[in-house]
């Protein structure tokens, strides 16, 4: 049997924390994970819907599609925290009620594929810029954003889904190039993309009718496989796309 990790014991005695997204189903276990950890001081979660402020917690509104929210975001924390260790970005959009992923090119909208790259690709890039400069530069600190497998562009045999596949491909991309940029700061930091596995979450709800039980994934199972990743990875895996497993996925 697996013991559930009690602390992030690479990051050293103490740490802070920030989760974007921390209303989503993945973002929400990983915000009660890291809440219940020893060394854990605090964790700012960030979101468009308001979360409720417990504990460890404070909170702070969010929109990844506005830039001037995402710095007012990173202004909050950095009052709030002065040092931030760890940020884990668990946004994602891949349907609501304007927009579904495209089965075939004629289903190919702009505006829907804007949105796509904005919240994906856009928004997690504003966040490289405006939180890394508030991550100490020695030690190690870990800026995650959960991407997906389907942004693999050697990975795709099954076609379909242009936008959310182009923004994930985008952001794996962003991440590969800011973990170059960032290693001349602090050769112990690490910009990575992480692939959750299948997870019963509303974004991917209206696609599990294919997916095995067993491979489909409770949010804190999800959410706890990959702060394990985050736990053992280091500087040397900067700027990878890693499955829930630890496995590294090709671009
Ligand atoms: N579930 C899966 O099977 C699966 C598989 C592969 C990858 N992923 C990735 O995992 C990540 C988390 O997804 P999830 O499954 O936990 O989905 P989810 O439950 O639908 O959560 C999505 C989160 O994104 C936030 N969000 C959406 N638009 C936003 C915006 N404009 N600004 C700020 N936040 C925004 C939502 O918060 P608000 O609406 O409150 O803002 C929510 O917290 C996503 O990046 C997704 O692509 C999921």
């Amino acid at each position: 049997m697996i013991l559930p990790l009690t602390q992030l014991s690479s990051f050293g005695d103490t740490m802070n924390a920030v989760v974007i997204g921390a209303s989503g189903g993945i973002g929400s276990s990983m915000t009660s994970h890291l809440a219940s950890m020893e060394n854990v001081r605090r964790i700012v979660a960030l979101s468009r819907t308001p979360i409720e402020e417990t504990g460890k917690i404070s909170s702070h509104h969010i929109d990844l599609q506005n830039a001037e929210s995402i710095d007012a975001a990173a202004q909050f924390a950095k009052t709030a925290l002065q040092d931030i260790h760890l940020v884990i970005v668990a946004s994602g959009l891949l349907h609501d009620q304007a927009m579904q992923p495209e089965k075939a090119m004629r289903q190919i909208n702009g505006d829907n594929f804007a949105r796509a790259m904005a919240v994906n690709a856009i928004g997690p890039a504003l966040v490289i810029k405006h939180f890394t400069p508030l991550m100490p530069r020695t030690g190690k600190t870990v800026l995650a954003v959960v991407s997906a497998r389907v942004g693999s562009i050697s990975d795709n045999y099954l076609g379909g889904w242009y936008a959310y596949r182009a923004s994930k491909a985008a952001v794996n991309q962003i991440i590969r190039t800011g973990s170059i940029e960032i290693a001349r700061k602090n050769c112990d930091a690490v910009l990575v993309a992480l692939h959750p596995g299948t997870t019963d979450t509303n974004l991917s709800k209206p696609f599990q009718g294919g997916v095995a039980q067993e491979r489909l994934f409770s949010p804190t199972y999800s959410a706890e496989c990959l702060l394990r990743v985050i736990e053992r990875i280091t500087a040397s895996m900067s700027g990878k796309l890693i499955s829930w497993d630890g496995s590294v996925l090709p671009y």
